[in-house]
């Protein structure tokens, strides 16, 4: 099926709650509102009525923009979705004056950063909250 792609559309909170469900071992069901709302841009990927891909991009409001949770649903993946909406989402920071995008991942998730364009670094992590927080 043909998927589109979609720069900050109208989205229901429904509708990404399954795509995370489905995407994301453990997800609980959330409110969206807060995040979209201070997103500098979000891509969402359709194939037909149905949202099977989400990616989000946090800024400081100067030169640096983070991208936060590229998600395609399992049925979706390894046809390209999760890195065009990482591209987009590039091109996007790029046309609004973003010097850098950061992102941080797993090591298993290596070949699809690099794929997409993203040179590895060092960054650092702290985790405040969850099963595994540094308290
Ligand atoms: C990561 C994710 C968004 C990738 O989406 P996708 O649409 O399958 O990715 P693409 O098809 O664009 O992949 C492009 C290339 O990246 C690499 N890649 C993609 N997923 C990979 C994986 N799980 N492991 C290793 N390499 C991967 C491959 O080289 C792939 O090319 P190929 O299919 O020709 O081998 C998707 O697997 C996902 O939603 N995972 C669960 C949520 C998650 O962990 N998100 C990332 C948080 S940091």
């Amino acid at each position: 099926m043909n998927v589109c792609f979609a720069l900050n559309p109208p989205v229901d909170g429904e509708d990404l709650n399954a795509l995370f469900s489905a995407a994301w071992a453990g997800h609980k069901s959330r409110d969206f509102g807060p995040v979209l709302a201070r997103s500098l841009t979000y891509i969402c990927a359709f194939a037909g009525d149905r949202l099977v891909g989400f990616v989000n991009l946090a800024w400081d409001g100067g030169a640096h923009a983070f991208l936060l949770d590229p998600t395609v649903h399992p049925e979706f993946r390894r046809q390209g979705i999760g890195c065009e909406m990482v591209n987009k989402a590039v091109s996007e920071s790029r046309a609004r004056g973003v010097e850098w995008v950061h992102v941080d991942y797993e090591p298993a998730l290596a070949a699809f950063y690099r794929r997409c364009g993203f040179q590895p670094t060092s960054a650092g992590l702290i985790r405040l909250a969850g099963p595994r927080a540094l308290l």
